[in-house]
């Protein structure tokens, strides 16, 4: 379940400090919560460093952000097998454009396939509507029991953890522009799902990367193309591949 910190350290360290002391802990990092609580605190403490990640990164524009998969609301700092931290950019309504709902994911109620730590950065924050679950073996069009942890906002200094596939939320845009700063745990959980958050109900999953071969293959596959896909999904123990295609 969703866990909410107001413990700061009151010191502050640079990117590179944080990025090495991530590091130390090798793949025990996420057992150890009080110091990634500690060092969250302390990044937050650093008001500068994100200034000096935005120079770097105009200085450098060829290679602008070319290894990030996320969408584009997603700044990566840092990241390796264990982890990933990045910054989340937050728009208010009136600077998104109709892509808002792909972007953003605002107003769908959906889990994470992954645990992560969210601290509040900058601005007045995100508002959003939580719940959680216990249920381990979802399913499209399954009804689960939603408990609801109410309406919160991500303020500046609060951090919050969001557990793999049991926290289901719903954003709102905040008033102004705001970031959060995210450490993501990459020990990725198989699924992710929209809810109806007033009923329960598992509504879809969301969109994993081999849904595009499948929509390519609907619309230009031939005979051949059919075959392979055929063969893959029978002899492939990836059930992501298996979901694209419905199998
Ligand atoms: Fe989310």
């Amino acid at each position: 379940m969703a866990k909410f910190f107001n413990k700061y350290d009151n010191g502050a360290i640079s990117l590179g400090e944080l990025v090495k002391q991530l590091q130390s802990k090798g793949d025990k990092l996420f057992s150890d919560e009080d110091f990634i609580i500690s060092l969250l605190s302390k990044i937050y403490n650093n008001r500068e460093f994100l200034c000096d990640v935005l120079f770097e990164q105009l200085d450098n524009l060829t290679n602008f952000q070319s290894d990030n998969p996320y969408t584009p609301q997603a700044f990566i700092l840092s990241s390796t097998k264990v982890y990933t931290l990045r910054a989340a950019i937050w728009s208010p309504v009136s600077r998104i454009s109709d892509s808002k709902d792909d972007v953003y994911f605002y107003d769908k109620a959906h889990d994470h396939n992954f645990t992560f730590y969210t601290v509040g950065y900058k601005g007045p924050g995100y508002e959003t509507d939580l719940y959680t679950y216990e249920s381990n073996d979802l399913n499209v069009g399954d009804e689960i029991k939603l408990d609801s942890l109410g309406i919160l906002n991500l303020k500046e200094g609060d951090i919050w953890k969001y557990e793999k596939s049991k926290d289901v939320h719903s954003q709102y845009p905040p008033k102004e522009a705001s970031i959060s700063i995210n450490l993501i745990d990459n020990n990725i959980g198989l699924r992710q799902y929209y809810f109806n958050s007033k009923t329960g109900k598992v509504l879809n999953r969301v969109s994993n990367k081999y849904d595009t071969l499948k929509v390519l293959s609907d619309l230009i596959g031939n005979k051949d193309t059919n075959k392979l896909i055929e063969e893959k999904i029978k002899t492939s123990s990836n059930q992501l591949i298996k979901d694209a295609f419905d199998v």
